[in-house]
C-alpha cells in the first residue's frame, strides 16, 4: 500500500466524516444535553450537522444553543411557512447522508414503529431515503417494556441501525439500561456507518489519484484556451472510491463543484501544473486520468492583454502539452498498480479507445462518446454512456448517470484489488 502519511496537508480531508451531512433529530430527554457536545465534535471533523428539535427535545435544550453549535438553522415545526419555503421537510429528510435520532425516546420508536407523522421529526423520518440511526435513552423499566422490545425489533427489521445504550445511574435515580450512549460511542458509531458500507471493500486505505475537469492554457492575463469539461465524471469517481474507503487525492483544474466529501483536493489550472501535481501526490495505488486535458498550449502566453490592431488577427502558435496519462504509465519506480485512462472519442469510439489504451500504456480504458447528440455534449452533461476495455474483457454500460457509472467503476476497481491483493 503506497505511503501518504508524509503529506503536509493543512486540512485532513482524509477524515472519513469531513464534508458528509447528519439529520440529527433530537429527542424530548434529559440526556438532549448531550447532542451539544455531540455537534461539536462532529463540526471538529468538519461535518455539516442540521437539527430537527421535537417539542420535548425544546424542554431540555434550547433552538439557539443547537444552532450556534451547527452553524445551520434549526428546524421544529411541520407547517412552518418560513421553513417550508426556505427547505421542505422532505428536502431536509433527503439532503443528509444519515438521519441519527438521539435521544431517541420511548415514544418516539413508537411513532417511528408504527409509522405515524404528526410532527416536523416523524414526518421527516417517515420521507427520509436515508440510512437512520437511533441512540434510543430513557428509564429502565421503559427499555425493558414488552412494548419497546417489540418496537425495537420492528425497527431493527425496517433497517434501522441502534446505538445501544449505556447502563449506569439514570436521571430518573433508577439505575439500570437505558442511558443515552456517551458522546465518544455515538461518533463511533457515526464512523463506523459510514465505513462499513463496503466492510469488504479492498480499496479500503489505498491511495487513489484521481484527474478531473479541463485544463485552462493562457494565451494573455485574461485568454485561455479550454475545453467542455465539467469535472463530473471525476468527481463522481472521486465520492465513489472515497465511499469505499480509498484516500483520494482529485487533481482538478477549474471546475464549479465542490469538493466530494473525504477527499483532498489540489487545484491546478494548466496542463504542466497538473502533471507536476500528480507526480507529487505519488505514491498511488491506481491513477484514473479522468481530467480534459488540453492537448496543445501557446507557445507563449503574453505578459500583457493582447490588443486588436486594425484588423490584423493575430496568428496562435501551439505547442504540445505533457501527456500525463503517458507520463504516469511509463514512471520506471513507482508506477500506480492500476492505471485507468479515460478516451473521448466522437467516431470508432471503441476502435480508437482500444489503440489508444495500447498507445498511452494504461492498464484500463473507460471509452465515452463525446460527440454531439441532439445538439448536446456528454461534456458538462449528468449522464454518460460508456465501454470499460480491459486486457481481458469489454464491459458496455447502458446510459446512466455520472454517479451511477462511477459507482460502477469503483467496484470494478475494488474487484480488481480484492483479486491482486494477496499477489505481490
Ligand atoms: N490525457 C492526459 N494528458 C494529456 C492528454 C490526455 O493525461 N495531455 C489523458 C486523459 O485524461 C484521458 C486520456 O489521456 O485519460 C485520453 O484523452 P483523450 O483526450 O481522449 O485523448 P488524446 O490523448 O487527446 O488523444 P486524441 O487527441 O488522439 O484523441
Amino acid at each position: 500500500m503506497a505511503d501518504i502519511s508524509s503529506e503536509t496537508q493543512p486540512v485532513p480531508q482524509h477524515d472519513i466524516l469531513h464534508g458528509k451531512r447528519l439529520l440529527l433529530i433530537v429527542g424530548g430527554g434529559i440526556a438532549a444535553y448531550k447532542c451539544l457536545d455531540l455537534i461539536r465534535r462532529l463540526k471538529e471533523r468538519h461535518m455539516q450537522v442540521r437539527c430537527i428539535l421535537t417539542k420535548g427535545g425544546r424542554q431540555f435544550v434550547t433552538p439557539l444553543s443547537l444552532s450556534s453549535l451547527s452553524g445551520e438553522k434549526v428546524y421544529e415545526d411541520l407547517f412552518s411557512l418560513t421553513d417550508e419555503a426556505e427547505m421542505g421537510h422532505i428536502r431536509l429528510s433527503r439532503e443528509a447522508d444519515l438521519v441519527l435520532v438521539a435521544p431517541a425516546t420511548a415514544d418516539l420508536m413508537a411513532k417511528m414503529a408504527t409509522g405515524q407523522a404528526d410532527d416536523l421529526a416523524t414526518t421527516a423520518l417517515l420521507a427520509t431515503d436515508k440510512p437512520v440511526m437511533i441512540a434510543p435513552s430513557m428509564n429502565t423499566m421503559m427499555w425493558q417494556h414488552p412494548a419497546t422490545r417489540r418496537n425495537l425489533d420492528t425497527l431493527i427489521r425496517d433497517g434501522v441501525r441502534i446505538i445501544d445504550p449505556g447502563a449506569g445511574d439514570l436521571a430518573c435515580g433508577e439505575v439500570g439500561a437505558g442511558r443515552l450512549a456517551e458522546v465518544p460511542d455515538l461518533i463511533a458509531a457515526i464512523e463506523g456507518f459510514f465505513l462499513d458500507r463496503f466492510p469488504h471493500s479492498a480499496l479500503r486505505g489505498k491511495h487513489v489519484l484521481i484527474t478531473a475537469g479541463p485544463t485552462r492554457e493562457p494565451l494573455d492575463p485574461v485568454r485561455y484556451i479550454a475545453n467542455r469539461s465539467s469535472g463530473k465524471q471525476g468527481y463522481a469517481l472521486a465520492a465513489a472510491l472515497v465511499e469505499r474507503g480509498a484516500k483520494v487525492t482529485l487533481v482538478s483544474g477549474p471546475t464549479d463543484l465542490p469538493c466530494p466529501a473525504g477527499v483532498r483536493r489540489v487545484d491546478v489550472e494548466t496542463a504542466r501544473d497538473m502533471l507536476a501535481a500528480c507526480e507529487a501526490a505519488l505514491p498511488a495505488d491506481a491513477a484514473i486520468c479522468v481530467a480534459a486535458v488540453a492537448d496543445w498550449r501557446p507557445e507563449d502566453c503574453a505578459g500583457n492583454k493582447i490588443k486588436k490592431q486594425d484588423g490584423a488577427a493575430p496568428v496562435l502558435r501551439l505547442t504540445e502539452n505533457p501527456d500525463i496519462l503517458k507520463t504516469l504509465c511509463a514512471r520506471p519506480k513507482d508506477r500506480p498498480a492500476l492505471v485507468i485512462g479515460f478516451a473521448a472519442e466522437t467516431e470508432k469510439i471503441a476502435e480508437h479507445a482500444r489503440a489508444k489504451r495500447l498507445r498511452k500504456g494504461c492498464d484500463w480504458i473507460v471509452a465515452n462518446d463525446v460527440s454531439f447528440t441532439d445538439g448536446q455534449s456528454v461534456m458538462g452533461a449528468d449522464h454518460n454512456r460508456v465501454l470499460l476495455i480491459t486486457p481481458e474483457e469489454e464491459f458496455s454500460w447502458p446510459e446512466t448517470s455520472k454517479t451511477d457509472i462511477a459507482r460502477q467503476l469503483a467496484e470494478k476497481i475494488d474487484h480488481y484489488f480484492m483479486q491482486n491483493q494477496n499477489k505481490d
